[in-house]
């Protein structure tokens, strides 16, 4: 399948990297394609020169990328999202399943981050996408796992549950065929219209603090009914 990545970070590479291992046709998307963006440091992953040299992967404009998948990945800075995805282009994500990774968390007072209040106190940014692509069929999902937990969710024993929101039920049932074939995800939970992104985004300051404290990113919740 063709696979577009709007983004560049640990995120698109870990997923792109996994999925081209399954065979899929993935192209990475950023900004700018130069040999100083290829070659820079990049938070927790590396420069995409290196990444490309080593996956044989493919790395192009946020629009081109868009434009090539059938399916694709938000993998942004949350915060930039829907402006990354504005570059990607409304009518290159039309009628495709949107796969939304990003968190709108704001680092700018350091650790721990807080959530953007525009993108979070009534709303999420699993919504805010979903109203500014309306023809795109917005998928909440894998937010609330670290990158290697994604593409390997096997990493932590036993059954642990992976949140998943969005308007279209088809929409979701194509993306869980995708994790649950590709990456091994065996128990969703499911919540609801996009308005459930708010519910698993509002897990991440959750998420940090027990990361921080625990000083464990394999972590993962498990819902336990009584
Ligand atoms: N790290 C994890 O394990 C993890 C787990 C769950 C969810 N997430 C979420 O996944 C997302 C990706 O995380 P990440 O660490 O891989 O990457 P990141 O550093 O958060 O974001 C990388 C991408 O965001 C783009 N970007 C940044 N500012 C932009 C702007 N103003 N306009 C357009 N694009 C912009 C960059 O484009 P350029 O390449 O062009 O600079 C870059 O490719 C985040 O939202 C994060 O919260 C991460």
């Amino acid at each position: 399948m063709k696979i577009g990545m709007i983004g560049g970070g640990g995120v698109a590479q870990a997923l792109a990297t996994a999925l081209l291992a399954k065979g899929h046709d993935v192209v990475i998307g950023i900004r700018t394609v130069s040999d100083a963006e290829l070659s820079k440091d990049r938070n927790f992953s590396k420069p995409l020169k290196v990444w490309m040299q080593e996956t044989g992967g493919k790395v192009a404009t946020m629009a081109e990328a868009a434009a090539h998948g059938e399916i694709v990945f938000n993998v942004t800075a949350g915060a930039a999202s829907i402006d990354a995805l504005r570059l990607a282009g409304t009518d290159n994500l039309k009628g495709k399943v949107l796969i939304d990774v990003a968190n709108p968390l704001n680092f700018s007072q350091g650790m721990p981050p807080f959530l953007e209040p525009h993108l979070s106190v009534t709303t999420s940014l699993g919504e805010e996408i979903q109203k500014a692509f309306p023809e795109t069929h917005v998928v909440k999902a894998l937010n609330t796992v670290s990158n290697a937990i994604m593409v390997n969710p096997g990493l932590i024993p036993g059954d642990h549950d992976l949140f998943i929101a969005g308007n279209s039920a088809e929409a979701k049932a194509t993306v869980k065929a995708l994790l649950t074939d590709n990456f091994g995800w065996t128990s969703y939970f499911d919540l609801g219209d996009i308005v459930g992104a708010r519910a698993s985004e509002h897990l991440l300051p959750l998420w940090v603090r027990m990361w921080m404290i625990g000083g464990n990113p394999l972590i993962n919740i498990k819902l336990v009914n009584g």
